[in-house]
């Protein structure tokens, strides 16, 4: 399996800069999750380390090799597309089977591969099939076959599950981490599912603008994000930002809550112009509690277990929203005052960066 590296890596398309700058490396057998909003670059990055667009400039290393100007062929590496890619002209079969039989496979090899991917794929009924006779996420299936009987040094798999309905995607999720966990394979997959990026990522990447805001573990990013973007990018629903001139950061001006005093005794939360804490992270309670928010309920998302309860906080009518458990009883229009969990609160500066505090984690 191989490992990866940008270095200094940027791409442009005439006068738009993609990709800027683009430091990073990939281990052997490490599955790394691209993320950002739509057009910030993810396909392109996966597009220039396939080989499929050149670099504008900065390298693209392969196995520890300069492969910035290598034909795709030669890199050892089985992209999944975004749109499929399919032979519209082939069967399935023959789909899954003609790069193999170009690189000149053996054939008891190519059927024992072709057999696997069938098998974990669920292709066996659509084999004889063309594309132009399959549903979007059959297509996906077949896509992700075709890449997997080609035994890569490195899978790229543009949102690979986009296409398949909440079954399926849940069991070929689960069938991704099983094979890059079997395969020891390196993976860079690019997904918008915040469940798939959270899940499956050994490493996430935060892409913005065409250029790495961080990378991290699922964990890391999660609960140490770097800046707002980061913070409010995963997680979903996103973090709650509240300006700190609007709704007094809990614990500045209390003092008998000890943990509350931690956060407002500290020096960053004098920088701090914002703070962030996540739906999860509020308890209902009783009006007469120190640091307690009252929060006006205007609109009521039941999931089943839980319930997204959305509405406004503080005189500038601040947008909020927590979960709470569905046995809790929760009316539109109702007050409800919420406690923060202290220890959970980010601290964001003026230009976005979030601010160490004494309760963050190192
Ligand atoms: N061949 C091209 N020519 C010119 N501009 C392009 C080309 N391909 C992509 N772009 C532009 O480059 C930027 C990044 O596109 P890219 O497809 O990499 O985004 P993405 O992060 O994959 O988005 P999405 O999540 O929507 O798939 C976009 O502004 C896009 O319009
Ligand atoms: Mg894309």
């Amino acid at each position: 399996m191989s490992t990866i590296e940008f270095k200094s890596l940027s791409k442009q398309f005439g006068a738009q800069a993609v990709l800027q700058d683009i430091n990073l490396r990939v281990e052997e057998g490490e599955l790394v999750v691209l993320v950002g909003p739509s057009g910030c670059g993810k396909t392109s990055l996966l597009r220039v380390l396939a080989g499929l667009e050149p670099a504008s400039a900065g390298q693209v290393l392969i196995n520890g090799r300069d492969m910035t100007d290598a034909l795709p062929s030669d890199r050892g590496l089985a992209m999944v597309f975004q749109s499929y890619a399919l032979y519209p002209h082939m069967t399935v079969q023959q789909n899954l089977s003609f790069g193999m039989r170009m690189r000149g496979t053996a054939p008891s090899d190519l059927q024992a591969r072709l057999n696997r991917a069938v098998e974990v794929l669920q292709l066996k009924d659509l084999l004889h099939r063309r594309p132009g006779e399959l549903s979007g996420g059959q297509c996906q299936r077949v896509a992700i076959g075709r890449a997997i009987v080609q035994e890569p040094g490195a899978f790229l798999l543009d949102e690979p599950l986009s296409n398949l309905d909440a079954e399926l995607r849940l069991h070929l999720r689960l069938e991704l981490i099983r094979l890059h966990r079997e395969l020891r394979a390196t993976m860079v997959c690019v997904t918008h599912d915040q469940v798939e990026a959270m899940t499956m990522a050994d490493r996430i990447v935060v892409l913005r603008d065409g250029r790495v805001e961080q990378v991290g573990t699922p964990q890391q990013i999660y609960q140490q994000p770097r800046n707002r973007f980061v913070a409010q990018f995963l997680g979903s629903p996103p973090m709650n930002l509240l300006a700190c001139n609007e709704v007094p950061l809990p614990g500045h001006q209390s003092r008998n809550a000890t943990a509350a005093g931690a956060v407002g005794a500290q020096a960053s939360a004098v920088s701090a112009t914002h703070w962030g804490l996540r739906p999860e992270h509020w308890r209902v309670v009783d009006s007469s509690l120190p640091d307690s928010i009252p929060m006006q309920v205007l609109h009521i998302e039941r999931l089943g277990g839980q319930n997204c309860l959305h509405g406004t906080v503080g005189p500038g009518q601040q947008p909020l929203c927590v979960q709470t458990d569905a046995l809790l009883p929760a009316e539109r229009g109702q007050i409800l005052h919420l406690q923060p969990q202290i220890e959970q609160i980010h601290l964001f500066d003026a230009q976005g960066q979030r601010l160490q505090s004494a309760t963050s984690k190192p």
